[in-house]
C-alpha cells in the first residue's frame, strides 16, 4: 500500500498518511513517533473504554453536551490563569486592571472574551446536558448517583459564574452580587448571618471582592475539577452513556461494539474543534459588558440580579420572599434529586422522551407553560391581590402559602389530567410535569431579562426610554 503512494500527489499522501496513522496502528513501536502516539492512546483509554456500543456515537444521542462541557472548562481555567496576571482583588485597583487589560494587554479583550461567554456557554451547556440526561432517562438506575453529582456540578457552575460577576467590580457587577445575595436574606433565623459569611461584612465591599476572588479561583474550580473526574469515572463503572435497552432473551442481537480510537474520539475531536471555533469567533465580535467603576451610592433603576437568577428574582414579584427565594427552589431541588425514585422505569432509557405519546405529552406541556405563565404574571400584576384580599392573614400566608398551595393543586390537577387524557404511565406524565415547570421557569426568566423596567414594572423590551439608569 506504501509504495502505491509514490506516484500519487502529496496532497493524497498526506491524507493516506493520516489515515495510517489514526487507523493502522502497530503492535509494537517501531519510531519515535508511533511510540508517542501510543501514549497518546493510552492516555485517551484511561478516560474511555477500549470499545464502546455503536450506537454511543449517534450525535442525536447525547448531542456531545457532556463533552461540550468539560471543553468549556478547560478555556475557562486557561483563559482564568491568564486572567489572574493582570488582576488584582482589590477595590481600588480591580476596575482599572480591567480597563488596562482591554486596551494595554495584547490580546487582553480578547482572553477576557473567551472567559466571560465560556463562563455563560458552559452554565446553558451544563443545563441542556442535563435536560439530555433527563429526557433519556439517564438519571436511572445505575446512574442516579451520577445524576446527584451533576446537579452538584450544575450549581457550582452558577457559582463559579456567579463570584466571577464581582471581579470587574463596575456597576453591573456590584448591584448584581447586592441583589444576588440579598435574596439569601430570606431564609429565616440564619439568612442574615450567611449573608454577612458571604459579604465578609454587611454590605458588598473589599472583603467580598476578596471572598468571591478565592471561591472562584481555587475552592469551587478545585470542586468541579474533582467532581468531573468522579462525574468521568462513574459513567464507565455505570455501563457508559444510556443506550436503548436490548431485551435479554436469547437470541435477540447482542449490542454491536466499536474501538474507541478512532471511532469515538474523532467525533469528540470535530465537536470540541467545532465549539473552540464558535466561542473563539463569538469572543473575537462581541465585548464581555463592562459598565463604570462600582459606585455603592448610585444604584441603577432597574437593579437587576445576573440573567439566571432572574427567574427567581420575577417569583419574588408574586410570592412572599420565604417561598419565592427558599421554599420554590428548596422543592425543586428535593424534587430533582429524587427524581430518579418517582420515575424507575428501566423499559424507556436511552429513548427520548420516553416514547411517541410521552413526546405529544411533553409538546402540549411545553405549549400550556407558554401561554398559561405570562397569563398568570399578568393576572398576578393587574388582577389578583390576595394580600388585599385576606387581610387579616399574615402575609406569608396570604401571598405564600396560599398561592403556593394553589400553583400545587393547579400541578396536582394538570397530573391527573393528562394521565387520564392519554392514558400515559407515570413515567410520561412524570416528564409532561416537568417540561411544564421547566417552561414556566424559562418564560419567567425571559420575563425578568426583557420585560421588567424601572421598578421592576413591565415593560416592552424596545422600550428602552424606560430603561434609563436612575438615583
Ligand atoms: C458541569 C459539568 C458537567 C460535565 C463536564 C459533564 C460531563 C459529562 C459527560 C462527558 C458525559 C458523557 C455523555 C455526554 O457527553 O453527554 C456525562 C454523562 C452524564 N451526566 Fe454529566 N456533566 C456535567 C454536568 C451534569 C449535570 C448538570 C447533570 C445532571 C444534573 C449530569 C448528569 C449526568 C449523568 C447522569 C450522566 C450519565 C448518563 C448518560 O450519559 O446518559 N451531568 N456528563
Amino acid at each position: 500500500m506504501a509504495d502505491s503512494n509514490t506516484a500519487s500527489q502529496p496532497s493524497t499522501r498526506f491524507v493516506s498518511r493520516v489515515w495510517r496513522s489514526i487507523f493502522r496502528r502497530p503492535l509494537v513501536p517501531r519510531s519515535d513517533r508511533e511510540r508517542k502516539l501510543m501514549v497518546l492512546d493510552s492516555l485517551i483509554l484511561h478516560i474511555h473504554p477500549s470499545t464502546v456500543p455503536e450506537k454511543t456515537l449517534q450525535l442525536s444521542l447525547t448531542w456531545g453536551l457532556g463533552g461540550m462541557a468539560a471543553i468549556l472548562m478547560t478555556i475557562l481555567l486557561v483563559t482564568g490563569v491568564m486572567l489572574m496576571f493582570a488582576y488584582t482583588p482589590s477595590p481600588a485597583q480591580a476596575y482599572n486592571d480591567i480597563l488596562n487589560l482591554q486596551t494595554n494587554v495584547w490580546f487582553g479583550q480578547l482572553v477576557r472574551n473567551l472567559h466571560h461567554w465560556s463562563g455563560n456557554a458552559m452554565l446553558v451547556v451544563a443545563f441542556l446536558h442535563m435536560l439530555r440526561v433527563f429526557f433519556t432517562g439517564g438519571f436511572r438506575e445505575p446512574r442516579q448517583f451520577n445524576w446527584i453529582v451533576g446537579i452538584t456540578l450544575l450549581l457550582l457552575t452558577v457559582g463559579a459564574n456567579f463570584t466571577g460577576y464581582l471581579l470587574p467590580w463596575d456597576q453591573l457587577a456590584y448591584w448584581a452580587v447586592t441583589v444576588g445575595t440579598g435574596l439569601v436574606e430570606y431564609i429565616p433565623l440564619v439568612g442574615k448571618w450567611i449573608q454577612t459569611v458571604i459579604l465578609g461584612g454587611p454590605e458588598v465591599g473589599a472583603a467580598t471582592l476578596l471572598n468571591f476572588y478565592g471561591l472562584h479561583i481555587a475552592l469551587i474550580p478545585i470542586a468541579m475539577l474533582s467532581l468531573m473526574s468522579y462525574h468521568f469515572w462513574r459513567i464507565r463503572k455505570d455501563g457508559g452513556v444510556v443506550i436503548p435497552r436490548v431485551p435479554d432473551e436469547p437470541g435477540e442481537q447482542k449490542v454491536s461494539r466499536v474501538t474507541t480510537i478512532p471511532h469515538l474520539v474523532l467525533r469528540e475531536l470535530v465537536v470540541a474543534l467545532v465549539l473552540i471555533a464558535a466561542i473563539l469567533l463569538f469572543s473575537m465580535a462581541v465585548n464581555a459588558p463592562l459598565e463604570e467603576l462600582a459606585n455603592p451610592d448610585v444604584s441603577p433603576n432597574p437593579a437587576k440580579a445576573p440573567w439566571y437568577f432572574l427567574g427567581i428574582q420575577e417569583l419574588l414579584l408574586h410570592f412572599h420572599p420565604l417561598v419565592a427565594a427558599l421554599v420554590i427552589p428548596t422543592l425543586t431541588l428535593g424534587a430533582l434529586i429524587l427524581l430518579p425514585y418517582f420515575d424507575a422505569d428501566l423499559d424507556s432509557v436511552g429513548v427520548w422522551f420516553r416514547s411517541y405519546k410521552g413526546r405529544r405529552m411533553a409538546l402540549e406541556a411545553a405549549m400550556i407553560g407558554l401561554v398559561g405563565t405570562p397569563l398568570l404574571v399578568l393576572a398576578d400584576e393587574f388582577v389578583i391581590d390576595f394580600v388585599g384580599w385576606l387581610p387579616s392573614l399574615p402575609t406569608l400566608v396570604s401571598n405564600g402559602l396560599v398561592p403556593l398551595a394553589m400553583v400545587l393543586l393547579l400541578l396536582i390537577g394538570f397530573y391527573d389530567w393528562m394521565k387520564k387524557r392519554f392514558a400515559a404511565t407515570n413515567c410520561e406524565t412524570v416528564q409532561a410535569t416537568f417540561v411544564l415547570l421547566l417552561t414556566a421557569f424559562i418564560v419567567l426568566t425571559i420575563v425578568g431579562i426583557w420585560f421588567r423596567g424601572p421598578g421592576m414594572a413591565l415593560m416592552w423590551p424596545w422600550d428602552v426610554s424606560s430603561a434609563v439608569v436612575g438615583h
